[in-house]
């Protein structure tokens, strides 16, 4: 799974990504407020990007359960008796965890993964126990765009492209819509309160033909495939060629040293959960 993050990038690359997700990781650890007996639960964990920096903050009585659908992804977490941290092989949809036990929701890059937003907040609600609160980063991708012009392709062919991209993996289709609205809107009927949310914009370039090649090449998403695979399959290769080399020349068209710039706007929500009131 890093492995797909990674592939293609070279080390400056690598290490200007590491930085930024440490950065996101501690925006949303932070607005999470983690206290020492806190009981969290990371909720798509992967490979444990926020789990391991949660576990130091609720130590030495919290814990962390580290859900994701993934167990291969789960495998690569450190697990001791020291930091408390349970991985669990679970649906975010469907929580194997009881009402109410849960301090803290703490999440990156996992709702944009969700069919059905209304539900998984649903069950967010249900594990947090009252005034818990909910910390998530998503990039909002109903608004990602890049500024390479793209020649030598027809619209009928760019738009089958498009299409093509929109369908590379079961995922695909929810997560490229992913916008604000509908998460807040799902949080306030699941009963958090007005959600915080703060937007920023990530910016990332495509600077050489190396990296051109590696975006093409690699897999957007885990179970996705990479746009020339798709393109070779579903379009055949010489469609998949002229697709390459109209990114390579959008790159030589970049006015500037700044190369393809592509701007991914993103949000931080924070929201608490209602207390519920007994009658
Ligand atoms: C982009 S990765 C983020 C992983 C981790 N949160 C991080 O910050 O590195 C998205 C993760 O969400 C998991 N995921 C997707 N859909 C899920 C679901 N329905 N239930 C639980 N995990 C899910 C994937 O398996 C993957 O590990």
């Amino acid at each position: 799974m890093t492995r797909d993050r990674d592939a293609g990038r070279d080390n400056a690359d690598r290490a200007a990504l590491t930085g930024l997700l440490a950065d996101i990781r501690d925006r949303v650890l932070d607005a999470a407020r983690l206290h020492p007996g806190h009981h969290v639960l990371d909720l798509g964990a992967g490979t444990g990007l926020l789990t391991h920096t949660a576990a130091r903050a609720v130590a030495p009585t919290g814990s962390i359960i580290a859900l994701d659908l993934s167990a291969t992804a789960l495998a690569q977490i450190r697990t001791d008796q020291a930091t408390q941290i349970r991985p669990v092989v679970g649906d975010a949809s469907h929580l194997p965890i009881a009402t109410a036990t849960i301090d803290r929701v703490v999440t990156r890059s996992v709702l944009i993964y969700l069919p059905d937003l209304p539900t998984a907040l649903g069950e967010i609600a249900r594990v947090l126990r009252p005034a818990g609160i909910l910390s998530a980063f998503e990039p909002i991708n109903a608004r990602r765009h890049h500024n390479a012009h793209l020649d030598g392709l027809t619209a009928n062919e760019n738009e089958a492209i498009d299409g093509l991209r929109r369908h590379s993996s079961p995922a695909a289709g929810p997560m490229m819509a992913f916008d604000v609205a509908p998460l807040t809107t799902a949080a306030l009927h699941a009963g958090f309160t007005a959600p915080t949310v703060h937007e920023t914009t990530i910016i990332d370039r495509l600077t050489s033909h190396t990296q051109v090649d590696a975006y093409l090449h690699r897999r957007p998403h885990p179970g996705a495939h990479s746009p020339i695979d798709l393109i070779t399959g579903h379009l055949g290769a010489d469609t998949a060629t002229r697709y390459t080399t109209a990114w390579h020349h959008a790159l030589d068209q970049a006015t500037d040293q700044a190369g393809i710039t592509f701007t991914t706007p993103v949000l931080y929500l924070t929201s608490s959960l209602e207390r519920r009131h007994t009658v």
